[in-house]
Protein backbone atom coordinates (compact mmCIF):
# COMPACT_ATOMS: atom_id res chain seq x y z
CA UNK A 1 0.00 0.00 0.00
CA UNK A 2 1.12 3.44 -0.68
CA UNK A 3 0.47 6.41 0.71
CA UNK A 4 -2.15 7.66 -2.44
CA UNK A 5 -4.22 4.23 -2.01
CA UNK A 6 -8.14 4.60 -1.24
CA UNK A 7 -9.06 3.46 2.14
CA UNK A 8 -11.74 3.70 4.43
CA UNK A 9 -14.54 2.53 6.62
CA UNK A 10 -18.66 2.95 6.06
CA UNK A 11 -21.09 1.54 8.72
CA UNK A 12 -25.06 1.01 7.97
CA UNK A 13 -27.95 -0.42 9.78
CA UNK A 14 -31.25 -1.53 7.71
CA UNK A 15 -33.97 -2.76 9.04
CA UNK A 16 -36.55 -5.97 7.76
CA UNK A 17 -39.62 -5.35 6.65
CA UNK A 18 -43.33 -7.10 7.07
CA UNK A 19 -44.94 -7.48 3.61
CA UNK A 20 -48.57 -7.02 4.23
CA UNK A 21 -49.47 -7.78 0.72
CA UNK A 22 -46.97 -10.71 -0.06
CA UNK A 23 -44.27 -10.81 -2.86
CA UNK A 24 -44.43 -14.33 -4.05
CA UNK A 25 -43.44 -14.57 -7.97
CA UNK A 26 -40.97 -13.61 -9.90
CA UNK A 27 -42.01 -12.38 -13.46
CA UNK A 28 -39.85 -14.02 -16.40
CA UNK A 29 -39.94 -9.95 -17.38
CA UNK A 30 -36.57 -9.18 -15.64
CA UNK A 31 -34.48 -9.86 -13.32
CA UNK A 32 -36.16 -9.82 -9.18
CA UNK A 33 -39.11 -7.75 -11.59
CA UNK A 34 -42.51 -9.03 -9.19
CA UNK A 35 -45.40 -11.08 -10.91
CA UNK A 36 -47.36 -8.42 -9.01
CA UNK A 37 -46.44 -5.08 -6.82
CA UNK A 38 -46.09 -5.66 -2.42
CA UNK A 39 -46.92 -3.00 0.29
CA UNK A 40 -44.68 -3.78 3.70
CA UNK A 41 -44.40 -2.02 6.94
CA UNK A 42 -40.75 -1.21 7.97
CA UNK A 43 -39.71 -2.30 11.28
CA UNK A 44 -37.23 -0.70 14.10
CA UNK A 45 -36.00 -3.92 16.59
CA UNK A 46 -35.18 -6.55 13.92
CA UNK A 47 -32.17 -5.00 12.03
CA UNK A 48 -28.82 -5.60 10.46
CA UNK A 49 -25.90 -3.15 11.20
CA UNK A 50 -22.96 -3.70 8.71
CA UNK A 51 -19.26 -2.16 8.40
CA UNK A 52 -17.17 -2.31 5.29
CA UNK A 53 -13.65 -1.15 5.19
CA UNK A 54 -12.19 -1.01 2.48
CA UNK A 55 -8.71 -0.95 0.66
CA UNK A 56 -7.41 -0.35 -3.03
CA UNK A 57 -5.83 -3.39 -3.57
CA UNK A 58 -4.70 -4.84 -7.44
CA UNK A 59 -8.20 -7.33 -7.26
CA UNK A 60 -11.27 -7.87 -5.99
CA UNK A 61 -10.70 -9.12 -2.28
CA UNK A 62 -13.82 -10.17 0.30
CA UNK A 63 -13.55 -11.22 4.12
CA UNK A 64 -16.88 -11.56 5.45
CA UNK A 65 -17.60 -12.12 9.42
CA UNK A 66 -21.19 -12.30 10.37
CA UNK A 67 -21.42 -11.83 14.51
CA UNK A 68 -17.66 -11.91 14.80
CA UNK A 69 -17.36 -15.29 13.15
CA UNK A 70 -16.28 -16.23 9.91
CA UNK A 71 -19.76 -17.64 7.48
CA UNK A 72 -19.01 -19.35 4.42
CA UNK A 73 -22.69 -19.66 3.17
CA UNK A 74 -22.99 -15.71 3.30
CA UNK A 75 -19.58 -15.15 2.24
CA UNK A 76 -20.90 -17.08 -1.10
CA UNK A 77 -23.90 -15.20 -1.56
CA UNK A 78 -22.13 -11.48 -1.05
CA UNK A 79 -19.30 -12.22 -3.01
CA UNK A 80 -21.75 -13.55 -5.94
CA UNK A 81 -23.90 -10.67 -5.27
CA UNK A 82 -20.66 -8.31 -5.51
CA UNK A 83 -19.38 -9.87 -8.78
CA UNK A 84 -22.99 -9.30 -10.29
CA UNK A 85 -22.65 -5.34 -9.26
CA UNK A 86 -18.86 -5.17 -10.27
CA UNK A 87 -20.52 -3.05 -13.89
CA UNK A 88 -22.56 -0.59 -11.44
CA UNK A 89 -19.48 -0.24 -8.85
CA UNK A 90 -16.73 -0.32 -11.20
CA UNK A 91 -14.05 0.75 -7.92
CA UNK A 92 -15.15 -2.74 -6.61
CA UNK A 93 -12.74 -4.58 -9.08
CA UNK A 94 -9.62 -3.42 -7.52
CA UNK A 95 -10.79 -3.51 -3.65
CA UNK A 96 -10.23 -5.11 -0.74
CA UNK A 97 -13.51 -5.31 1.15
CA UNK A 98 -13.96 -6.54 5.13
CA UNK A 99 -17.33 -6.78 5.63
CA UNK A 100 -18.66 -7.20 9.44
CA UNK A 101 -22.04 -7.83 10.16
CA UNK A 102 -24.91 -8.39 12.84
CA UNK A 103 -27.94 -9.06 13.51
CA UNK A 104 -30.12 -6.52 16.39
CA UNK A 105 -32.06 -9.89 16.81
CA UNK A 106 -31.45 -13.48 18.06
CA UNK A 107 -29.97 -15.41 15.89
CA UNK A 108 -32.12 -18.56 14.72
CA UNK A 109 -35.04 -16.54 15.73
CA UNK A 110 -36.73 -18.19 12.07
CA UNK A 111 -36.91 -14.27 11.50
CA UNK A 112 -35.27 -13.38 7.24
CA UNK A 113 -32.64 -11.64 7.63
CA UNK A 114 -31.71 -11.02 3.57
CA UNK A 115 -33.99 -7.68 3.40
CA UNK A 116 -31.95 -5.84 6.21
CA UNK A 117 -29.03 -7.16 5.48
CA UNK A 118 -28.80 -6.65 1.56
CA UNK A 119 -30.29 -3.12 2.47
CA UNK A 120 -27.46 -2.49 5.15
CA UNK A 121 -24.88 -3.78 2.56
CA UNK A 122 -26.25 -2.11 -0.66
CA UNK A 123 -26.54 1.36 1.49
CA UNK A 124 -22.53 0.51 2.58
CA UNK A 125 -21.36 0.41 -0.98
CA UNK A 126 -23.26 3.56 -2.52
CA UNK A 127 -21.32 5.23 0.68
CA UNK A 128 -18.19 4.10 -0.52
CA UNK A 129 -19.33 5.27 -4.01
CA UNK A 130 -20.36 8.61 -2.63
CA UNK A 131 -16.84 9.07 -0.77
CA UNK A 132 -14.66 7.63 -4.05
CA UNK A 133 -16.45 10.17 -6.56
CA UNK A 134 -17.00 13.09 -4.15
CA UNK A 135 -20.65 12.93 -4.73
CA UNK A 136 -22.87 14.89 -2.50
CA UNK A 137 -25.53 11.97 -1.07
CA UNK A 138 -27.06 8.49 -1.51
CA UNK A 139 -30.45 8.31 -3.73
CA UNK A 140 -32.63 5.88 -1.90
CA UNK A 141 -34.35 5.18 -5.11
CA UNK A 142 -31.06 4.33 -6.62
CA UNK A 143 -30.44 1.96 -3.32
CA UNK A 144 -34.14 -0.23 -3.35
CA UNK A 145 -33.13 -0.60 -7.00
CA UNK A 146 -29.81 -2.13 -6.02
CA UNK A 147 -30.97 -3.90 -3.10
CA UNK A 148 -34.24 -5.38 -5.31
CA UNK A 149 -31.26 -7.27 -7.18
CA UNK A 150 -29.90 -8.89 -4.01
CA UNK A 151 -32.53 -9.73 -2.64
CA UNK A 152 -36.34 -8.62 -3.73
CA UNK A 153 -37.58 -7.80 -0.59
CA UNK A 154 -34.75 -6.02 0.60
CA UNK A 155 -35.88 -3.10 -2.14
CA UNK A 156 -38.67 -2.63 0.91
CA UNK A 157 -36.41 -1.69 3.68
CA UNK A 158 -35.03 1.15 2.67
CA UNK A 159 -37.65 3.47 3.14
CA UNK A 160 -39.12 4.79 6.93
CA UNK A 161 -42.60 3.16 7.93
CA UNK A 162 -44.53 2.05 4.62
CA UNK A 163 -43.22 0.58 1.23
CA UNK A 164 -44.56 -0.19 -1.98
CA UNK A 165 -42.97 -2.11 -4.56
CA UNK A 166 -44.13 -2.69 -7.79
CA UNK A 167 -45.90 -1.10 -10.78
CA UNK A 168 -49.60 -0.25 -10.06
CA UNK A 169 -52.61 2.25 -10.93
CA UNK A 170 -52.59 2.72 -7.26
CA UNK A 171 -50.06 5.14 -6.73
CA UNK A 172 -48.45 7.47 -9.66
CA UNK A 173 -44.47 6.82 -9.41
CA UNK A 174 -44.49 2.69 -8.73
CA UNK A 175 -42.24 0.61 -10.42
CA UNK A 176 -41.09 -3.00 -10.30
CA UNK A 177 -37.32 -1.97 -10.41
CA UNK A 178 -37.75 -0.10 -7.19
CA UNK A 179 -39.63 0.04 -3.85
CA UNK A 180 -41.46 3.98 -3.25
CA UNK A 181 -41.98 5.80 0.15
CA UNK A 182 -45.64 5.59 1.29
CA UNK A 183 -44.32 7.15 4.79
CA UNK A 184 -46.47 10.26 3.83
CA UNK A 185 -49.55 8.39 2.06
CA UNK A 186 -50.26 6.31 5.30
CA UNK A 187 -52.79 7.56 7.97
CA UNK A 188 -50.75 7.73 11.46
CA UNK A 189 -52.01 5.23 13.42
CA UNK A 190 -49.95 2.99 10.78
CA UNK A 191 -47.15 4.90 11.66
CA UNK A 192 -46.74 3.36 15.49
CA UNK A 193 -48.35 0.34 14.64
CA UNK A 194 -46.63 -2.55 16.70
CA UNK A 195 -45.41 -5.92 15.10
CA UNK A 196 -45.09 -8.65 18.03
CA UNK A 197 -43.07 -11.25 16.72
CA UNK A 198 -43.75 -14.64 18.14
CA UNK A 199 -41.53 -17.24 17.47
CA UNK A 200 -42.78 -20.61 17.31
CA UNK A 201 -40.01 -22.25 15.70
CA UNK A 202 -36.11 -20.99 15.01
CA UNK A 203 -35.56 -24.04 12.74
CA UNK A 204 -34.06 -23.12 8.77
CA UNK A 205 -37.06 -22.57 6.49
CA UNK A 206 -38.05 -24.84 5.05
CA UNK A 207 -38.60 -24.03 1.45
CA UNK A 208 -35.99 -20.93 0.46
CA UNK A 209 -37.26 -17.88 -0.80
CA UNK A 210 -35.79 -18.37 -4.25
CA UNK A 211 -37.32 -22.09 -4.39
CA UNK A 212 -40.75 -20.85 -3.36
CA UNK A 213 -41.09 -17.58 -5.93
CA UNK A 214 -40.13 -20.43 -8.90
CA UNK A 215 -43.10 -22.50 -7.16
CA UNK A 216 -45.51 -20.31 -8.14
CA UNK A 217 -44.15 -20.96 -12.15
CA UNK A 218 -46.17 -23.95 -12.07
CA UNK A 219 -49.04 -23.17 -9.52
CA UNK A 220 -52.64 -23.50 -11.22
CA UNK A 221 -53.79 -20.70 -9.18
CA UNK A 222 -50.88 -18.36 -10.20
CA UNK A 223 -52.99 -15.97 -12.56
CA UNK A 224 -55.42 -15.51 -10.10
CA UNK A 225 -53.54 -15.01 -7.19
CA UNK A 226 -51.71 -11.93 -8.93
CA UNK A 227 -55.17 -10.73 -10.09
CA UNK A 228 -56.59 -10.77 -6.34
CA UNK A 229 -53.11 -9.39 -4.95
CA UNK A 230 -53.78 -6.56 -7.18
CA UNK A 231 -56.91 -5.38 -6.01
CA UNK A 232 -55.57 -6.19 -2.55
CA UNK A 233 -52.87 -3.61 -3.27
CA UNK A 234 -55.93 -0.93 -4.36
CA UNK A 235 -58.22 -1.65 -1.17
CA UNK A 236 -55.10 -1.58 1.56
CA UNK A 237 -53.82 1.58 -0.10
CA UNK A 238 -57.37 2.86 0.46
CA UNK A 239 -57.30 1.45 4.11
CA UNK A 240 -54.24 2.61 4.84
CA UNK A 241 -54.66 6.60 3.96
CA UNK A 242 -57.77 6.56 5.77
CA UNK A 243 -56.70 4.78 8.60
CA UNK A 244 -59.74 2.34 7.70
CA UNK A 245 -58.81 -0.42 10.59
CA UNK A 246 -61.22 -3.43 9.76
CA UNK A 247 -60.41 -3.27 5.84
CA UNK A 248 -56.61 -3.40 7.29
CA UNK A 249 -57.67 -6.28 8.78
CA UNK A 250 -59.23 -8.10 6.38
CA UNK A 251 -56.75 -7.60 3.38
CA UNK A 252 -53.85 -8.48 5.72
CA UNK A 253 -55.24 -11.62 6.97
CA UNK A 254 -56.11 -12.87 3.62
CA UNK A 255 -52.98 -11.87 2.41
CA UNK A 256 -50.91 -14.68 5.10
CA UNK A 257 -53.10 -16.94 4.85
CA UNK A 258 -53.23 -16.83 0.31
CA UNK A 259 -49.09 -17.01 0.96
CA UNK A 260 -49.60 -20.36 3.01
CA UNK A 261 -52.48 -21.52 0.76
CA UNK A 262 -50.24 -21.27 -2.38
CA UNK A 263 -47.76 -22.91 -0.96
CA UNK A 264 -49.99 -26.00 -0.20
CA UNK A 265 -51.11 -26.09 -3.53
CA UNK A 266 -47.73 -26.45 -5.08
CA UNK A 267 -45.71 -29.02 -7.12
CA UNK A 268 -44.48 -30.30 -4.40
CA UNK A 269 -46.52 -28.84 -1.74
CA UNK A 270 -45.39 -27.34 1.82
CA UNK A 271 -47.10 -26.57 4.50
CA UNK A 272 -44.85 -23.76 6.40
CA UNK A 273 -47.44 -23.57 9.47
CA UNK A 274 -47.10 -25.89 12.72
CA UNK A 275 -49.83 -26.57 14.75
CA UNK A 276 -49.08 -23.60 17.36
CA UNK A 277 -49.30 -21.59 14.34
CA UNK A 278 -52.93 -22.48 13.95
CA UNK A 279 -53.30 -22.14 17.65
CA UNK A 280 -51.88 -18.62 18.06
CA UNK A 281 -54.50 -17.70 15.75
CA UNK A 282 -57.42 -19.61 16.84
CA UNK A 283 -56.43 -17.62 20.00
CA UNK A 284 -56.09 -14.62 18.49
CA UNK A 285 -59.72 -14.52 16.86
CA UNK A 286 -61.61 -15.19 20.22
CA UNK A 287 -59.56 -12.59 21.60
CA UNK A 288 -60.60 -10.00 19.06
CA UNK A 289 -64.22 -11.00 19.30
CA UNK A 290 -64.42 -10.74 22.93
CA UNK A 291 -62.41 -7.18 23.36
CA UNK A 292 -62.86 -5.82 19.84
CA UNK A 293 -59.63 -4.66 19.68
CA UNK A 294 -58.08 -4.50 16.16
CA UNK A 295 -55.30 -7.02 16.46
CA UNK A 296 -54.11 -8.84 13.81
CA UNK A 297 -51.97 -11.61 12.40
CA UNK A 298 -50.16 -11.67 9.40
CA UNK A 299 -47.73 -14.75 8.42
CA UNK A 300 -44.13 -14.55 6.34
CA UNK A 301 -43.15 -18.19 4.62
CA UNK A 302 -42.63 -19.66 7.74
CA UNK A 303 -44.91 -20.68 11.13
CA UNK A 304 -43.69 -17.66 13.11
CA UNK A 305 -46.67 -15.14 13.90
CA UNK A 306 -46.72 -11.37 13.45
CA UNK A 307 -49.43 -9.59 15.62
CA UNK A 308 -49.80 -6.25 14.41
CA UNK A 309 -52.09 -3.51 16.31
CA UNK A 310 -51.96 0.27 16.86
CA UNK A 311 -50.16 1.61 20.00
CA UNK A 312 -53.10 2.25 22.28
CA UNK A 313 -53.68 -0.75 22.33
CA UNK A 314 -50.48 -1.95 23.17
CA UNK A 315 -50.79 -2.64 26.96
CA UNK A 316 -53.99 -5.07 26.41
CA UNK A 317 -52.77 -6.42 23.41
CA UNK A 318 -48.86 -7.82 25.10
CA UNK A 319 -50.78 -8.55 28.66
CA UNK A 320 -52.66 -10.86 25.92
CA UNK A 321 -49.41 -12.64 24.64
CA UNK A 322 -48.25 -12.95 27.67
CA UNK A 323 -51.28 -14.71 29.43
CA UNK A 324 -52.34 -16.63 26.08
CA UNK A 325 -50.15 -17.29 23.34
CA UNK A 326 -46.41 -17.63 25.36
CA UNK A 327 -46.74 -21.07 25.56
CA UNK A 328 -47.06 -21.34 22.28
CA UNK A 329 -44.16 -20.08 21.52
CA UNK A 330 -40.33 -21.58 20.90
CA UNK A 331 -38.88 -21.38 24.62
CA UNK A 332 -41.49 -18.33 25.47
CA UNK A 333 -39.97 -16.39 22.60
CA UNK A 334 -41.54 -13.36 21.24
CA UNK A 335 -39.88 -10.13 20.08
CA UNK A 336 -41.38 -6.83 20.46
CA UNK A 337 -41.11 -4.97 17.18
CA UNK A 338 -42.94 -1.87 15.80
CA UNK A 339 -42.88 0.31 12.92
CA UNK A 340 -39.99 2.37 12.29
CA UNK A 341 -37.90 4.83 10.76
CA UNK A 342 -35.73 3.36 8.07
CA UNK A 343 -32.03 2.71 7.26
CA UNK A 344 -29.48 5.58 9.16
CA UNK A 345 -25.74 5.24 8.69
CA UNK A 346 -23.94 4.59 12.10
O1 LIG B 1 -37.31 -11.19 -0.94
P1 LIG B 1 -37.48 -12.66 -0.99
O2 LIG B 1 -37.06 -13.25 -2.29
O3 LIG B 1 -36.86 -13.33 0.20
O4 LIG B 1 -39.07 -12.98 -0.93
C1 LIG B 1 -39.88 -12.55 0.12
C2 LIG B 1 -41.12 -13.33 0.13
C3 LIG B 1 -42.04 -13.08 1.33
O5 LIG B 1 -41.30 -12.73 2.46
C4 LIG B 1 -42.80 -14.37 1.63
C5 LIG B 1 -43.09 -12.02 1.02
C6 LIG B 1 -42.62 -10.60 0.96
O6 LIG B 1 -43.19 -9.85 0.16
O7 LIG B 1 -41.73 -10.20 1.75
Amino acid sequence: MNETNLHGGVKWQSPSNIALVKYWGKSPKGVQIPQNPSISLTLSQCRTETSVFYEESDRFGLHFRFDGKENPEFQTKIADFLKSQMPRFSFLNKMDLHIESHNSFPHSSGIASSASSMSALVLCLLDIERMVTGASGIDMKEASRIARLASGSACRSVFPKSSLWGLTEAFAGSSDEYAVSLENEIHPVFKTLHDSILIVSDAKKAVSSRAGHALMDTNPYATTRYTVANRNIADLSAALRSGDLEAFIKITESEAMQLHALMMCSNPSFILMKPNTLRIVNTLYEFRRETDIPVCFTLDAGPNVHLLYPDQHAEMVERFIMDELERYCHEGRWIPDQVGDGPSRC
